[in-house]
């Protein structure tokens, strides 16, 4: 069953262990490479949690395939990484089947509450209540992650509920040691936490204090809300016990999720949307996710130019990147919505004349004006709020490939958890649009395609994203966290792995660029050099201050013959990690 090339075990590895002598037998990594990713012959697993990793590789080394792993992955994630990974939110996943040679592209996003109207987060003056929009028990969407990864597995996973899901519920009830990760974004979203009785007790000491590095964190009521869905399926979660508690606590507090809704809450499977980006075909999640549409819209413009022989963050090249982005971020403020409420123009947006036309729009020299290019409003700051979003990745020896982005959408969701239940309600409703023109928490803004609306998704930008190469061979897996800025960053790694020949390890390295259209920024991440930055700022580019860090990517190269495999967990998040199936 297990295909070995090189007759070496491999254990768990962390982040940045090169495997050089690996490398140099095998020509997809440059031997000289200046970063190397994880090397495995036997699949693996990357995730922002080291223990999920590992969770998910074990799995593989039980002969599970890429949907067990990522399925136990994802509820692992659940206990480690409570600020993004989730049982109270929702997401996509994209999965490819190695023999079928098809790529589904599973949709478990949030639906708004039957009892969900249009003005619901406006004031008496008529404007966005943010607090409510973001930070009440109105801001959650019915959570779709239960419902989505049990579809998954049930659909193309070869484990039972139990097999996956006794690693998250052994997590949860004996607990686990506290990372840096954990311990300091949990201080950071103290003051939010603590408004809410049931999260300052999940998540918090019995005095108040936060948990440090290395102590043990024991989440029994979420533990037991684990064993519900262990037990029962689907029903675990969205009837029974779990359902009573979720709805008592919107009873409590003023929430419009009904039993109702949640026993009605459906898993959408949609065509993937894939494109041909210089021979490749670059594959992602359709609406209502926009990460798909506008990513291929945005390579579709670039690919009308020599990108590479511009040298990677030149000036030449980011003014490129940045004119792309500028209008693809325009054309998703009106367009972009549910499919099932709204004409997404996915073909049109798509198209590669479209692009050209685009294109030719663009001063090679000189930075457009945001205004100029749609009407649009000025004053509008991207989100300032902590973010937080989750991607993993899991490839297993046979080729099935997943690429899960999942969310509650700011780190820790509404802050509010289920009295109980021991897990966090998302805050997603923000991602509609409260007021045609009025941004979100991510500076985004939209009209009537996003306007809240019963059993609508709200719009997102997570972008679960799967390559194939010119044979229709997987070679890479990739998505990221970072509200709007998850559509340009992945695009960045899919740039930096094509045009510029960059290793996975390399491409996630590299300073990344982000512009979406409202506001009139430039944002970019530490080594872009002040030459490139003044040579922007002469073409008439308004830059922002430089970000800290944009997104967090979990990534899985492999070569085209599909034997081995290199992973990279993004480097800008302490504690995650890439695991490699043990050996027997
Ligand atoms: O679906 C979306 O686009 C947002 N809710 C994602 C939020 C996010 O990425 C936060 N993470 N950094």
């Amino acid at each position: 069953m297990i295909k070995s090339q090189f007759n070496i075990a491999y254990i768990t590895v962390f982040l940045l262990i090169s495997s050089f002598a690996l490398a140099s037998e095998n020509a997809i990594i440059d031997p000289s490479a200046r970063f190397h990713p994880v090397v495995s012959d036997r699949g693996m697993v990357v995730s922002q949690e080291m223990l999920a990793s590992q969770v998910g590789a074990d799995i593989l080394a039980r002969g599970g395939n890429a949907v067990d792993a990522a399925v136990a992955t994802g509820f692992a994630l659940a206990v480690t990484l409570p600020r993004a990974g989730n049982l109270g939110g929702g997401g996509f996943m994209l999965v490819h089947l190695a023999e079928q040679n098809k790529t589904i592209a599973i949709d478990y996003r949030e639906m708004a509450p039957a009892s969900a109207s249009k003005n619901m987060f406006l004031d008496a003056e008529g404007d966005v209540d943010n607090s409510k929009a973001r930070f009440s028990i109105q801001s959650s969407g019915v959570p779709g992650t239960v419902a989505g990864l049990l579809h998954a597995l049930d659909s193309y996973g070869t484990m039972s509920i139990k097999q996956v899901l006794q690693p998250a519920i052994e997590l949860a009830r004996k607990g686990f040691s506290v990372t840096v990760d954990l311990s300091s974004s949990l201080q950071a979203r103290q003051a939010t936490l603590h408004k809410n009785a049931a999260s300052k007790e999940y998540f918090y000491k019995a005095d108040g204090s936060g948990y440090q590095y290395g102590e043990t964190l024991v989440q029994k009521d979420l533990a037991a809300t684990l064993g519900r869905i262990s037990k029962s399926g689907r029903s675990g979660f969205y009837q029974g016990k779990t359902a009573e508690l979720l709805v008592a606590e919107m009873a409590r507090s003023g929430g419009l999720i009904s039993a109702k809704d949640l026993s009605g809450y459906q898993v959408v499977e949609r065509t993937p949307v894939c494109g041909d980006y210089r021979g490749n075909s670059v594959c992602a999640m359709p609406p209502p996710s926009s990460g798909g549409v506008h990513m291929l819209q945005m390579l579709n413009i670039l690919e009308g130019w020599d990108l590479a022989s511009m040298g990677h963050n030149s000036a030449a090249y980011i003014h490129r990147l940045v004119e792309s982005m500028r209008r693809a971020y325009a054309d998703r403020s009106s367009y972009l919505g549910d499919p099932d409420f709204f004409p997404v123009p996915v073909a049109e947006l798509t198209d590669k004349k479209y692009a050209a036309g685009l294109r030719e729009q663009i001063d090679l020299n000189k930075a457009s004006r945001s205004a100029d290019i749609r009407p649009g409003l000025d004053g509008i700051s991207a989100g300032k709020e902590s973010t937080e979003t989750t991607h993993f990745s899991t490839w297993d020896q046979w080729g099935n490939v997943v690429s899960n982005t999942y969310t509650l959408n700011f780190s820790y969701g509404s802050g509010i958890s289920v009295a109980g239940a021991g897990f966090l309600l998302n805050n997603e409703m923000d991602d509609f649009s409260a007021k045609p023109g009025s941004p979100n928490g991510y500076g985004l803004v939209g009209g009537v395609a996003n306007a809240i609306e019963p059993g609508k998704r709200p719009l997102s930008s997570m972008t679960p994203t799967i390559v194939f190469d010119g044979t229709g061979a997987p070679i890479l897996a990739t998505g990221s966290p970072g509200g709007s800025t998850i559509i340009t960053i992945v695009m960045q790694m899919v740039l930096n792995h094509i045009d510029f020949d960059m290793n996975v390890a390399e491409a996630t390295a590299a300073p990344r660029i982000h512009h979406q259209w409202l506001p009139d920024k430039v944002f970019y991440e530490s080594g872009v050099s002040a030459d490139t930055l003044q040579l922007l700022r002469d073409m008439g580019h308004s830059l922002n201050d430089k970000t800290s860090r944009l997104g967090a990517t979990q990534s899985i190269q492999a070569d085209p013959s599909g034997t081995m495999f290199y992973g990279t967990a993004d480097y800008r998040r302490d504690g995650s990690g890439v695991a490699v199936p043990a050996a027997d």
